[in-house]
């Protein structure tokens, strides 16, 4: 198996006042390149964590982490944020666009980091942004749009780079029913052209779709076979 993500028994301890939160506690997680993930679990279990143990957003405080053949334990932030830019598309839980630009602007940013030719800019943040239903909302500011519009500019956002691989942290979580639809299908077309697709989701509908299913519980990774079969209505 080509491995694209490889966890070896990653640990993430917090600090906190009055003590220590272990919110993960030896995961080992493996996926493989074009493979199509959902994580689902309770909330507080280490979804999100574990999301950014992937993306080097945060680093574990033991065990190794490698992405795309990278050593992402030891390497800088700033070497960790440029690598990101360019090969992982992240969709955050709570979105994370920058208030000050309008949607279309932050779907150009990542292309300005990663150093695309701008004139090319503007036309592909305008085919994302089709491609998530948001041209009539291009010009307006995260604060003037609805929830799920925000959400989807993240998702146009995270596919900016065309990454190899794309991390959702409940990338559906604030749409409903019809647009969560679409967005899966658009992940899921995604995943037929090659991409890779890690998927945090508490919709248990959508996680019955996805091919390989993981539950976190408690700071670990149960096995596939564990996961519980009411978290999931199989299609
Ligand atoms: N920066 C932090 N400082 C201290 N504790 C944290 C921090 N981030 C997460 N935690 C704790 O770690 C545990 C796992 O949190 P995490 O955000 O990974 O859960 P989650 O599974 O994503 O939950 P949800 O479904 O609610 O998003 C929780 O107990 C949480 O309170
Ligand atoms: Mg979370």
């Amino acid at each position: 198996m080509d491995k694209l993500i490889s966890l070896q028994a990653v640990q993430k301890t917090y600090k906190i006042k009055g003590g220590l939160i272990h919110a993960l506690r030896g995961v080992d997680f493996e996926v493989a390149q074009g493979e199509f993930v959902a994580l689902v679990g309770p909330s507080g279990s280490g979804k999100s964590t574990l999301i950014n143990m992937i993306t080097g957003i945060d680093r574990p405080t033991k065990g190794e982490v490698y992405v795309a053949g990278q050593r992402l334990t030891h390497m800088g932030e700033d070497r960790v944020a440029g690598w990101r830019g360019k090969n992982v598309g992240v969709v955050f839980q709570f979105f994370q666009l920058l208030p000050s630009l309008t949607v279309m602007e932050n779907v150009i940013m990542p292309m300005t980091y990663a150093g695309t030719y701008s004139g090319r800019r503007q036309e592909r943040a305008l085919e994302l942004l089709d491609l998530v239903d948001l041209v009539d909302v291009a010009d307006k500011y995260p604060s003037q749009v609805s929830g799920g519009q925000q959400q989807r500019a993240a998702i146009a956002r995270a596919l900016a780079n065309d990454p190899p691989l794309i991390v959702g942290d409940e990338p559906t979580g604030n749409l409903d029913s019809v647009s969560a639809g679409l967005m899966f299908a658009l992940f899921e077309d995604l995943v037929a052209q090659g991409k890779t697709m890690v998927m945090v989701t508490h919709d248990k509908d959508l996680a019955g779709k996805v091919p390989r299913v993981q539950e976190v519980r408690d700071g670990l990774l149960l096995d596939s076979s564990e996961v519980d079969d009411r978290l999931l209505v199989r299609a």
